[in-house]
């Protein structure tokens, strides 16, 4: 019988701040596509807890919102033993690497990072060097995989830019030493907007009613659903450009529900926006509820979730260490045995 040459899968690599809420815009735009690709792709999630300290952070809210983080992770469809989910900090390999491609970042290159204006500006008692050289660090993440594929959104374009820069630059000096990465934009995955201001992205970063947080409970989620943001013609029309609120809303019911646009106005035009909210209410509660219900279950399992993470630790290390020899040969650290 003739053998099947099989093509290693490729490898795809994405970073999750364990900060805040997720919000049904993460699920819809982000974690149910990753739940998609775990049969294709070689995945590893890591939730950048390294890159949370760059602004300041409780750490007892620290620690619960990793763990949080990862149990949604599971709860909304990743299998832990397909894809590798981890802490970065327990990979140290992480700020081992960040540190030698710092010496392959130029400052005029960081410094022409929006993200960090932006963040100097938001917080400018605590402009750390942290701060600055994070995307440095977002770069150690990548090629420390030799990653193929980065999943991010459009604000994250520029770090990943820089991180392709860093490793053509790399590359140029010691050979073919990193896999340079190319951004990851499904197909599917509508932008869920703000329930309060239906132009702006859906963030848990703003305040509590904007959003609907994943674990959000069914009595809240019909409360800001109902409180959302719509206009007075009374019409269940997909138009985003005149009708944002209305608009957002039947995306939303239509990325739950598989129903066409069509078919949302042709059930709900007419009837009074009270009831197509209440609608739209119910999609996302029956989406959530079996969420919900894993996540309670993972949480109380202490000891399930040491073996997600001592498991993703131990994988993400091993992938680690086969470039880290590589680099640490071409830059010329000794070796550890003569
Ligand atoms: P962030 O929460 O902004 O760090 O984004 C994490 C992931 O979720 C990225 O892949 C985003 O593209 C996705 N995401 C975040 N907010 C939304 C949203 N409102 N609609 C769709 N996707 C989103
Ligand atoms: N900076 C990313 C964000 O804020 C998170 C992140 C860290 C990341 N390292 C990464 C994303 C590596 C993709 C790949 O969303």
């Amino acid at each position: 019988m003739e053998q099947q040459i099989q093509q290693p899968k490729k490898r795809i690599f994405s970073g999750i701040q364990p900060t805040g809420n997720l919000t049904l815009g993460n699920y819809i735009g982000a974690l149910r596509n990753f739940s998609l690709l775990q049969d294709e792709y070689d995945c590893l999630y890591s939730i950048v807890d390294m890159h949370a300290i760059t602004v300041r952070q409780n750490p007892a809210e620290l620690r619960k919102a990793c763990l949080r983080t990862m149990s949604i992770f599971i709860a909304s469809g990743l299998d832990p033993k397909k894809n590798i989910i981890y802490f970065q900090s327990q990979v140290p390999q992480h700020a081992e690497l960040a540190w030698i491609l710092n010496c392959f970042t130029y400052m005029g290159e960081l410094q022409r990072m929006t993200q960090f204006k932006d963040k100097s500006a938001k917080h400018a008692d605590n402009i750390n060097a942290g701060l600055f050289t994070y995307p440095v660090l977002m770069a150690a993440d990548i090629l420390l995989y030799q990653t193929d594929l980065v999943p991010i959104g459009s604000d994250q374009k520029q770090h990943l830019e820089l991180s392709r820069d860093i490793a053509e630059r790399f590359n140029g000096v010691y050979g073919d030493v990193f896999t340079v990465p190319d951004g990851y934009f499904p197909k599917v995955g509508a932008r869920v907007m703000s329930l309060q201001e239906p132009t702006r992205k859906m963030s848990k970063s703003d305040p509590e009613e904007t959003y609907i947080a994943i674990l959000d409970k069914p009595e809240v989620i019909r409360r800001k659903m109902r409180r959302a943001v719509t206009d007075c013609d009374n019409t269940v029309v997909f138009d985003p450009e005149n009708k944002p609120g209305v608009s957002n809303l039947m995306s939303i019911l239509s990325a739950l529900s598989g129903m066409s646009m069509e078919a949302i106005s042709a059930e709900y035009d007419g009837k009074g926006y009270g009831k197509f909210k209440d609608a739209v209410a119910d999609s996302v509660i029956a989406a959530l509820e079996p969420i919900q219900k894993r996540y309670d279950e993972i949480s109380a399992d202490k000891a399930y979730l040491q073996e997600v993470l001592s498991d993703g630790a131990e994988r993400a290390s091993a992938l680690a260490h086969r470039t880290m020899l590589k680099v640490r040969k071409k830059i010329g650290y000794a070796p550890f045995k003569l």
